[in-house]
């Protein structure tokens, strides 16, 4: 295997891309009534690798029309513009916000710039959708929600784990005592590392807000706020080369243990990191193993395939011991429709399961686990959230 192939790279993101679209077509969330609904009308900033996976569903969908488009490597913007008939580009934050009017700001940028685009959004009176984190610190993502909150504006991000029927099944389970007494559960993610863009291997980067992000917010939802958090982070591959600046230093972990105590005797564990090597390819398609599994003193769980892109829930009970396969449908779902849901909800004020308190709850998780590498202690945690995430 050569060193491009054996990397993340973008054709597998395009072909993630096609998948995603197509199951947003099938989606019956956006399958028109007799009145046509209200368009958000969105700018959107960031117009890399993810933009390609976001644009075909935005652009599709009956509540969005997509009026700008922003990267500070304009030739981006203007590409992404050409290719999906959008006629306003920017190359900065400021003219896009001075220019044509718009109401819902998408931010699919780097990691570390999603905290000062978002807060410069919600200034200026725009609704914010933001890939993972929303910010980079619990404190100041609590300071964000505020300002939406005064401001009468929305603020919601990425991921959008909770939203699959995969993750409904495995939650209603726990919810009717299926598995007995809860005990553990344990995640993992990790591929080989993106080849794009440094910022994924800078300060603020890192495989914790890039890949254990799902399974935080997964495990979380299911099992609730953590109460306290210890963690092992090392770097495996201390230099890397990238297309944006060719030869960088790793500075974030690549490699991630998040062990965290949900109260009531349950703990979990959450694996990630950008040297796994894995023989069922990353587009999720092919992903047969169980990337998450939850046990307790009467039955076992196990997602087949990635929590962003489910393929199914083997259950196994006291009652009924030999393990079935269940929710083996998507039924619209797909990791990149979560600005297009949030738009609807927006257009229609349909409630989504993603709530930013989520999403704050695990940034906080990540900086402890952070913390706790750093200082070899147990790092107790303040932020919660509304729980259970489906009843
Ligand atoms: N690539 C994926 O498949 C994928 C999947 C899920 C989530 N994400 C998340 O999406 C985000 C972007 O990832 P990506 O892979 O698309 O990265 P990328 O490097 O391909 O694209 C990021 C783009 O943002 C632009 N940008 C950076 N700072 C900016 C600023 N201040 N103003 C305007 N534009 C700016 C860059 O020029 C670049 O074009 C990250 O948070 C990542 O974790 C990516």
């Amino acid at each position: 295997m050569n060193t491009t192939n054996s990397l993340m790279n973008r054709r597998q993101f395009a072909k993630a891309t096609m998948v995603a679209g197509a199951a947003l077509a099938a989606s019956p969330s956006v399958v028109l009534g007799a009145q046509t609904p209200r368009r958000i009308r969105v700018g959107l900033i960031g117009c890399g690798s993810v933009s390609g996976a976001y644009l075909p569903i935005l652009t599709q969908s009956p509540f969005v029309e997509v009026v700008s488009l922003c990267d500070i490597r304009y030739e981006r913007a203007q590409e992404r513009g050409r290719r999906f008939n959008v006629t306003n580009t920017y190359p900065h934050i400021k003219d896009m916000l001075a220019g044509v009017p718009f109401e819902f700001l998408v931010n699919l940028t780097d990691m570390q710039e999603h905290e000062h685009l978002n807060r410069q959004a919600l200034q200026a009176g725009k609704h914010v959708w933001s890939e993972k984190p929303i910010a980079n610190s619990l404190a100041e993502g609590q300071k964000l929600l505020r300002l939406a909150r005064e401001k009468d504006l929305r603020l919601w991000g990425a991921p959008i784990t909770v939203e699959s029927p995969q993750f409904a099944f495995m939650a209603k389970q726990i919810n009717a005592g299926k598995l007995g007494r809860l005990a553990a559960a344990h995640a993992h993610y990790g591929h080989e590392g993106p080849d794009w863009s440094a910022f994924f291997y800078e300060k603020g980067g890192g495989s914790l807000p890039d890949l254990a992000v799902y399974n935080l917010t997964s495990l979380t939802g299911l099992l609730g706020p953590a109460k306290s958090v210890s963690a092992m982070l090392t770097i495996v591959t201390p230099e890397r080369t990238v297309e944006n600046k060719g030869r960088i230093k790793v500075e974030a972990e690549d490699n991630a243990m998040v062990l965290m105590d949900h109260g009531n005797g349950v703990v979990s564990h959450v694996q990630s990191g950008f040297n796994y090597f894995n023989p069922h390819g990353h587009d999720g398609s092919k992903e047969s193993r169980y990337t998450i599994d939850v046990v307790g003193s009467g039955g076992f769980m196990g997602m087949v395939g990635y929590d962003w892109a489910p393929l199914g829930v083997d259950l196994a009970t006291q009652e009924s011991p030999d393990l079935k396969r269940h929710a083996t449908d998507a039924q619209g779902y797909a990791w990149p429709n979560g600005a297009a849901m949030a738009a609807e909800c927006l257009a229609t004020g349909k409630e989504m399961l993603v709530t930013p308190e989520h999403a704050l709850h695990v940034i906080e998780i990540i900086t402890a686990a952070r913390e706790s590498s750093k200082s070899g202690k147990r790092i107790e945690l303040k932020s919660t959230f509304k729980w259970p995430v489906v009843v």
